[in-house]
């Protein structure tokens, strides 16, 4: 059987991680240009990997071969997190998404409206029309306080101190997760951001277990509920774990990534987008798609071979690594006509085939537990801040994007804020 184009290289010496972390995109099409080959094999992380480009692959990939691949995350943020579900594969993922999934099913998402209101309403009725606002940074201190106030149950009008002190903790914490120590040197590793992160992360799960003492929050006590593993330790890990995981800066960047990458396409639309977005249910739902074909928040993510699979008919074997590119799988011309173009259009009217061609949130049976809350979210904020504001994109900026560690355009996207009813 074929092998995928390219070559593995020797080790340490062959490795391409450096060249990939400087500039993964122009990385994945130097490599597809020169195999002519939207699947290609390098060294990366020192280790034979087979990197997917290719929109039909990664489909193959995330919903036919779960018997044969795992997750690969453990080794670079196994420490940094602790036991949860991302590290785990075959009966033990099964077993903990079931248990998960509860917390996130439509009729449960609907309960944290109320708090969701709260916090943007707050955050939309103190936007500033004196001068231009940094998006990125409204988003994500809007999006922190949200997950805090759900998955922790604070309150940020009351507790200000404490709340500052967890969003800094998080900081670090997320400042670890992005050092991790690897075989290699990299570009974004730092020993000392990787200590410091474990402390963060011990006082961030001393918060969590003081704020199940007190009883905050209907979240937490869900989690609690869901908990269903045998030994009394067990439970306690599954518990605060998972809250350290949803808790963590990594759901707020993303969240905050998708609205950042919204808020400057749609500005940089005239013809009354900003109506229509309020008007009509439909193309909401297409400006959203859109943004997450363009702009996934995660590059893409990693596998590990567990038995010889068979992929895009060329034989991947047992031991090597996968990354499948949601980047590149979403502009692959193959699956998208004008890929590199915003058209929100294109999912008017699509068909479910046309929105499986989107991994956004990764797909088939890993996928986002989280996506039903995330749709909820990014829907409140967009409608609450159009209600009261349009919003104008500010003189020539630069909107390339960063695609490392969570994508956002490499310069604050600056907007000015007017009254809509002005
Ligand atoms: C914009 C926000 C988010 C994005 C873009 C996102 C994206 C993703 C992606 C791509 C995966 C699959 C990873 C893979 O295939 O390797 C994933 C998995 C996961 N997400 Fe999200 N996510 C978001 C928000 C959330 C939220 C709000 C939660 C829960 C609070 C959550 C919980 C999870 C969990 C637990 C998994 C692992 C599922 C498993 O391993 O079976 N995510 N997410």
């Amino acid at each position: 059987m074929a092998t995928i184009p390219g070559s593995v290289g020797l080790p340490i010496l062959g490795d391409k991680s450096y060249e990939f972390y400087k500039d993964p995109v122009k990385f994945c099409q130097k490599n597809m240009s020169s195999n002519k080959s939207r699947l290609f094999y390098t060294r990366f992380l020192n280790k034979p990997t087979a990197f997917i480009c290719s929109n039909k692959a990664v489909h193959e990939l995330l919903t036919d071969h779960n018997d044969s691949i795992e997750l690969g995350y453990k080794a670079f943020m196994g420490e940094i997190f602790g036991d949860n579900i991302l590290f785990s594969d075959g009966e033990d993922a099964r077993n903990l998404r079931h248990s998960l999934q509860q917390l996130f099913t439509p009729d449960s998402v609907d309960t944290y409206q109320l708090t969701i209101d709260s916090v943007v309403d707050k955050a939309v009725s103190a936007i500033s029309t004196e001068e231009p606002v940094c998006i990125y940074s409204l988003m994500k201190k809007v999006c922190t306080e949200i997950c805090l106030s759900l998955f922790l149950g604070l309150n940020f009008s009351d507790a200000s101190q404490t709340a500052d002190t967890i969003v800094a903790l998080t900081t670090t914490h997320w400042h670890g997760i992005i050092s991790v120590p690897l075989p290699l040197k990299l570009p974004m590793t730092n020993g000392s951001s990787y200590s410091q992160a474990l402390h963060a992360k011990d006082s961030l799960l001393k918060i969590i277990i003081s704020k199940r003492e007190e009883n905050s929050g209907k979240f937490v006590k869900s989690v609690e509920d869901t908990a269903t593993t045998s030994t009394d330790s067990l439970r306690e890990v599954f518990i605060n774990n998972h809250l350290l995981l949803f808790t963590s800066a990594l759901v707020p960047k993303a969240l905050s990534s998708l609205l950042t990458s919204l808020i400057m396409e749609v500005g940089k639309e005239d013809g009354g987008l900003q109506e229509k977005l309020l008007s009509d249910p439909a193309m909401m739902e297409a400006v959203l798609l859109e943004v997450q074909r363009l702009y996934p928040p995660f590059l893409g993510g990693r596998r590990i071979v567990k038995k010889d699979v068979v992929l895009g008919g060329y034989k991947i074997p047992e031991g090597h690594s996968i990354m499948y590119v949601t980047q590149a799988a979403h502009r692959d011309p193959e699956a998208f006509t004008d890929p590199d173009k915003f058209n929100p259009y294109r999912w008017i009217n699509c068909s479910t085939e046309e929105k499986d061609k989107l991994f956004c949130f990764g797909a088939g049976a890993r996928n986002c537990i989280g996506q039903h809350l995330v749709g909820k979210i990014l829907q409140t904020i967009v409608v609450r801040l159009l209600c009261s504001w349009k919003f104008k994109l500010i003189g020539d900026q630069d909107f390339s994007h960063k695609w490392l560690p969570v994508s956002k355009p490499k310069q604050d996207v600056k907007v000015q804020f007017s009254s809509r009813n002005a």
